[in-house]
């Protein structure tokens, strides 16, 4: 039901959850609302009334971007108190109309499982879930920008904005380059210094001459964060064990080409992926992609090129990797790859630009990152070269489809003069002006 901005839909909501509940049907209702659109009355006449009719089997989901139709929230009415650096007003305000609220960054996938799994397990109350999100996120140009709420791209710049998106790109710290008597503390300290995933390297001293942790670690370290755990298995015979993995909570589960064959890796897939878990394929530098994995390409979630001889952190990086990953990632979209390729060994902030040019969009940094004594800086300093690297390709790119002309025209988007300045000296420094 589209209720459009007006605010009906909550009320339309709150109808269908209360007629669920005298025809004795034990239907769940979701209803999306804007921040805007809580500029409605009736979003709060709802409000009280979810609240005093006990509306439970009910969640909303308030999107939470800060802008509506013509410039940001909080200048055209706001939601958040009026207190100076209040940053929850809008969860207190459903609060206090008697709502359970739950809180989460919109774009993380597991933590809005999480709330919703919790907002359906919450008797006697309507729930909330605010999921702060950034309107236009991973557009540059578009993020946070009030100018495209509702406004349609220009064609020319559609395949340019294209590509722009499918440069999502996650940084992984890899906890054994830190300190292995503490895990616990090394996932706490990557998860505050703003890690997108935890990278687990599980070694068996069989596949690999190092041990380092199995799954009944991967229990003990899943409370501490919501972040994904990308769990790369460097064990022997990955198929017997996979069960264990996959329960100890990882998010995706990266197994070995060396010790698997088709059947084998064909259960392990099968496995993951009844259970809702990604799967990722990990090749060593001197391993080419296995014949038999291509029929699982185009339900593969990740490819692990390795970039060093899996066994430790703090190696350098192989420099033929560069190669060999690019040349890899065509054939593989040829066959239907859609997933992520992850650049693991050796990544740096220095040679983290290559990757990306590969192809590359997931990065594991090591001893790059949870070796450094602050994390935070690490991971920042590997996405400002990510960015750098992501700004050059698209400015080729809007060169080859148009020229100097379109590379002005993608330049001209970017309504922040700094940001404008930078690729205009990208541009120069390539050519393309
Ligand atoms: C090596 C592991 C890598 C390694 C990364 O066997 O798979 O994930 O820990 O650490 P650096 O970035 O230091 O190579
Ligand atoms: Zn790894």
């Amino acid at each position: 039901f589209c209720g459009g901005s007006l605010g009906i839909g909550l009320s339309f909501s709150i109808g269908l959850a209360l007629a669920a509940r005298l025809d004795g049907r034990d239907h769940r209702v979701y209803t999306i609302i804007g921040d805007g659109e809580s500029n409605e009355g009736q979003i709060w006449e709802a409000a009280m009334t979810a609240a005093k009719y006990k509306v439970d089997n009910l969640t909303a989901i308030l999107d939470r971007n800060y802008i509506q139709q013509d410039s940001y929230t909080e200048e055209i009415m706001p939601l958040e108190s009026m207190h100076e650096g209040d940053a929850h007003g809008a969860g207190r305000k459903w609060r206090s109309f008697g709502w359970n609220v739950i809180e989460v960054d919109g774009h993380n996938i597991g933590e809005l499982d999480g709330a919703l799994r919790c907002a359906r397990s919450t008797r006697g109350v309507p729930s909330v879930i605010i999921a702060n999100t950034i309107k236009g996120k991973g557009v540059e140009h578009m993020e946070n920008n009030p100018r495209w709420h509702g406004k349609a791209a220009d064609p020319d710049m559609v395949p340019v904005i294209h590509e722009e998106i499918d440069c999502q790109s996650v940084v992984a710290p890899s906890i054994i380059a830190g300190d292995l008597s503490n895990l616990e503390g090394e996932v706490a300290r990557s998860a505050e210094g703003g890690a997108d995933c935890i990278h687990l390297d599980v070694m068996d001293g069989i596949f690999v001459p190092a041990s380092t942790f199995d799954h009944e670690k991967i229990k003990e370290l899943r409370p501490i964060t919501s972040i994904p755990f990308d769990t790369h298995l460097m064990i022997d015979e990955p198929v017997r064990k996979i069960k264990q993995y996959a329960e100890a909570g990882s998010d995706i589960v990266t197994v070995h080409a060396e010790v698997c064959d088709e059947s084998s890796f064909g259960e392990i897939h099968d496995y993951l992926h009844q259970n809702m878990i990604g799967v990722g394929l990990a090749i060593n530098p001197d391993t080419d992609l296995p014949g038999w994995s291509a029929r699982f390409l185009p339900t593969l979630d990740q490819v692990i090129v390795m970039s060093v001889v899996p066994g430790r952190s703090g190696q350098a990086y192989i420099e033929a990797v560069h190669q060999k990953t690019a040349r890899l990632v065509s054939g593989m979209r040829e066959g239907g790859f859609e997933g992520t390729i992850e650049a693991d060994g050796g990544v740096t902030p220095a040679n983290v630009a290559g990757c990306f040019a590969d192809g590359a969009r997931a990065f594991v940094g090591g001893s790059a990152i949870v070796g450094q004594p602050d994390i935070r800086a690490a991971i920042n300093e590997f996405r400002t070269n990510i960015l750098l690297a992501r700004r050059r390709m698209l400015l080729q790119r809007a060169f080859k489809l148009g020229g100097a002309s379109l590379v002005a025209g993608w330049i001209a988007l970017h309504a922040d003069e700094d940001t404008r300045a930078v690729l205009e000296r990208l541009a120069a420094e390539a050519g393309l002006r």
